[in-house]
């Protein structure tokens, strides 16, 4: 759109712009206009071929008189015809100067995945620089929300009345916010919008002094005829067919995925068309030769031609559920692979099967109900857990499961998503949010399909009380910002929208798999934090050191100071060195176990005072043996309904016993001290941040 059109759109929503302005083609028009106009103008370039106007010298502002516009004007013409000799030159406009305010920034765009996405922040010519923006999916943005935007940037202190400036109109700001929203919401032909440079923010209202607006013809909507909710217990059948079964070892695949299988609680059934037994199991040459009763689910590790007849035999069965390992579909081959990829969603769709992959689905896991490793990787099955493992990359899977065993990290259920044609990510969080075992959700997400579909449904699981963390892969990825003209694109890249999306469900938002798995085991079993003020018991000044440095990188508050009350009472066996100057508590050397103890009691009976305690013990010898401490410490958290954090540093050989004790006990326990800090600071963070968007 050129700047009058912005203007006048922008006008529709009541966002304000200069209201004097007009388009001109000479100097002289530029003259007349701003008989009427009044100076100060600025003056403006008008051109289709150019978005950055002030890049390629196309504005000039402060201008006073006539001679200083016509000279203006020469000056556009010169700059253009230098930076940018292919642009046509439309004409100018010519418009009044907005008294200087506070310079803002409001745009959007819409993103593949996740719909209109509004960004707002501090603006002007070093927007990119600060970097001070939020945003928020899937508008409208309520009024709740608007405010809550303008609220959370860095330079809110700027708007609310700084260093004695008059506070600004932050009702205005909302009001814009929430008209954006509304724009984008109205006029599907809206690509992207930038109002910057910028918006400005006066004590009395605003003026959006330039805007840019992308038209784009509005995509088609989606054909994505969503299959209905899986059936609650469509994972937990007790029958599984495994179509391609081979008794080829070492490395085939029919033969890992039954040798996996032999630890199921319910019954396999073989097929291979050669028939036969393998370990010792009867195998049947089709499926339709299986026993009557009817199996709850098939695995197929057949060549990809042999996938559509085994999907039309399982429909013929009436199988629900369909793990489909196989690859070589549209992956690898675009004409062929795609017609069979194809096939298979059509059959089914007739015969009302749903499935997983293909391609890239590893299998599933679903350790404590069933002891069923329907995966051709790892070897060993995961460990009974609570934590629920979604993952789109079956590599990480894998790498995953091998590395939780040496850590004592269980799991409730392991999905490999695949390419989620059929079964998505919504599917299996809504089964691990209904599954009793699963206390938290942990998703590896390289692409998410339908954004708002998963958007809506991760936020029905995240509030009440299981804990949905996310690592996204692709941040550096560039595609969500190549295309974009507007600073709205490259401000708002795919995976900040996919941080926003997150933030705004409730997902807490994982850079690596060991802070997403420390989580994990943080909150299931502690829960959120009922607040952030913490204390650190320890026996060890320099980690009370540390854990001040930690709690205020990660964001962690330690308490104000004990009350005298509680001070009294650990004076009372507390040696007289002892660190009053709370908190940390450092309880000096020589604390033994009873010193622990006796302090844990006191803070039992100060709950009010403290939300996180942080237990922090090493490796000595009044310590010893540690698994002593670890008793206690599952005494205090027994007592209590804060969070406790266990910090037996180091993982070393004496602290083993004790780290068992803890974990028998459901109490996390970090090694790395900073990594217990950082954990406690993700989920403190995230329940502030949801306070703030609210
Ligand atoms: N019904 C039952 N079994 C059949 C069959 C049918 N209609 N047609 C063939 N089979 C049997 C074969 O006889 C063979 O058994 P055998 O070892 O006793 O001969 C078995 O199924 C497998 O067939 P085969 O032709 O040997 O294929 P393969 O084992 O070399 O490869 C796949 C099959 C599925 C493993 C392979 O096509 C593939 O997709 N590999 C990649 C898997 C992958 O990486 N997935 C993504 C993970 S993230």
């Amino acid at each position: 759109m050129s700047e009058p059109e912005s203007f006048a759109l922008l006008n529709d929503y009541s966002i304000t712009v200069p209201p004097r302005h007009a388009v001109v083609h000479s100097a002289a028009e530029a003259v007349t206009a701003a008989e009427t106009i009044g100076y100060p103008c600025v003056a403006k370039i008008l051109s289709p071929d150019i978005t950055h106007k002030s890049d390629a010298g196309g504005v000039q502002t402060g201008i006073h008189t006539p001679e200083e516009l016509r000279a203006s004007i020469a000056t556009i013409q010169k700059n253009i015809h230098e930076r940018a000799p292919d642009a046509a030159i439309t004409g100018f406009v010519i418009e009044e100067q907005a008294p200087p305010g506070l310079e803002l920034y409001i745009g959007g765009k819409r993103d593949p995945a996740f719909g209109p996405v509004v960004t707002f922040g501090t603006g002007g010519t070093l927007v990119e620089l600060e970097h001070d923006i939020t945003m928020r999916v899937a508008p409208p943005v309520s009024k709740e929300e608007a405010a809550g935007m303008v609220r959370s940037i860095r330079h809110y202190p700027q708007l609310a009345g700084y260093r004695g400036t008059a506070s600004l109109d932050e009702a205005a700001l909302s009001d814009a916010i929430q008209q954006v929203s509304a724009l984008f919401t109205n006029r599907p032909e809206v690509a992207e919008l930038d109002i910057n440079p910028p918006l400005v923010l006066y004590t009395d209202g605003l003026c959006a002094v330039d805007a840019r607006v992308l038209i784009r013809p509005p995509a088609a909507a989606p054909a994505l005829s969503r299959p209905p909710p899986l059936p609650e217990n469509l994972f937990f059948g007790s029958r599984i067919a495994l179509v391609g079964a081979s008794a080829n070892p070492p490395k085939k695949i029919g033969y890992i995925v039954l040798r996996n299988l032999l630890t199921f609680s319910g019954t396999v059934y073989p097929v291979n068309p050669k028939g036969g037994t393998i370990f010792g199991k009867t195998v049947y040459p089709s499926l339709a030769d299986v026993p009557p009763e009817q199996p709850d689910a098939v695995i197929v590790t057949v060549p990809n031609t042999v996938v559509p007849q085994v999907m039309r035999d399982a429909g013929v069965r009436g199988i629900p559920l369909a793990i489909i390992i196989t690859s070589g579909f549209r992956e690898t081959d675009r004409e062929g692979g795609a017609l069979l990829e194809q096939e298979v969603e059509a059959i089914a769709q007739e015969y009302d099967i749903r499935y997983t992959g293909p391609p890239n689905c590893l299998g599933l896991q679903v350790p404590p109900r069933l002891s069923l490793n329907a995966t051709f990787d790892p070897p060993k099955s995961p460990r009974i857990g609570h934590t629920a493992f979604i993952s789109q990359s079956g590599a990480i899977i894998t790498t995953l499961v091998d590395w939780s065993l040496s850590r004592d990290i269980g799991f409730s259920a392991v999905f490999s998503v695949g390419n989620q044609t059929n079964i998505d990510f919504v599917d299996y969080i809504r089964f691990a949010a209904a599954d009793a075992y699963t206390r938290t959700i942990v998703l590896y997400i390289e692409e998410i399909r339908d954004g708002r579909r998963f958007f809506e449904e991760a936020a029905k699981v995240t509030p009440p009380k299981k804990p949905v963390i996310a690592i996204k892969a692709g941040r550096s990825a560039v595609g969500g910002q190549q295309a974009a003209a507007s600073h709205t694109g490259s401000l708002a890249g795919s995976y900040e929208v996919y941080e926003a999306a997150f933030q705004q469900a409730g997902i807490i938002m994982a850079h690596n798999l060991s802070d997403a798995f420390s989580l994990a085991m943080l909150l299931g079993s502690e829960g959120y934090p009922q607040g952030n003020r913490a204390v650190v018991i320890s026996i060890a000044g320099g980690f009370c050191v540390l854990a001040s440095d930690y709690a205020e990188q990660h964001g962690i508050q330690m308490a104000p100071p004990l009350s005298d009350a509680l001070l009294a009472e650990m004076n009372a066996f507390m040696l007289p060195g002892w660190s009053r100057q709370n908190p940390p508590i450092d309880m000096v050397g020589d604390a033994g176990v009873h010193r622990f103890a006796l302090t844990f009691d006191a803070l039992i009976r100060h709950q009010e005072e403290w939300d996180i305690a942080f237990v922090v013990s090493v490796p000595t010898a009044t310590i010893d043996p540690p698994v002593h401490l670890a008793t206690e410490m599952a005494r205090f958290s027994r007592h209590t309904d804060k969070m406790v954090v266990g910090c037996m540093i180091g993982g070393g050989e004496s602290m083993t016993a004790g780290v068992r004790v803890l974990r028998e006990a459901g109490i996390p326990n970090f090694e790395e001290l900073e990594d217990a800090f950082r954990a406690a600071g993700a989920a403190v963070r995230r329940e502030e941040e949801l306070k703030k968007h609210l």
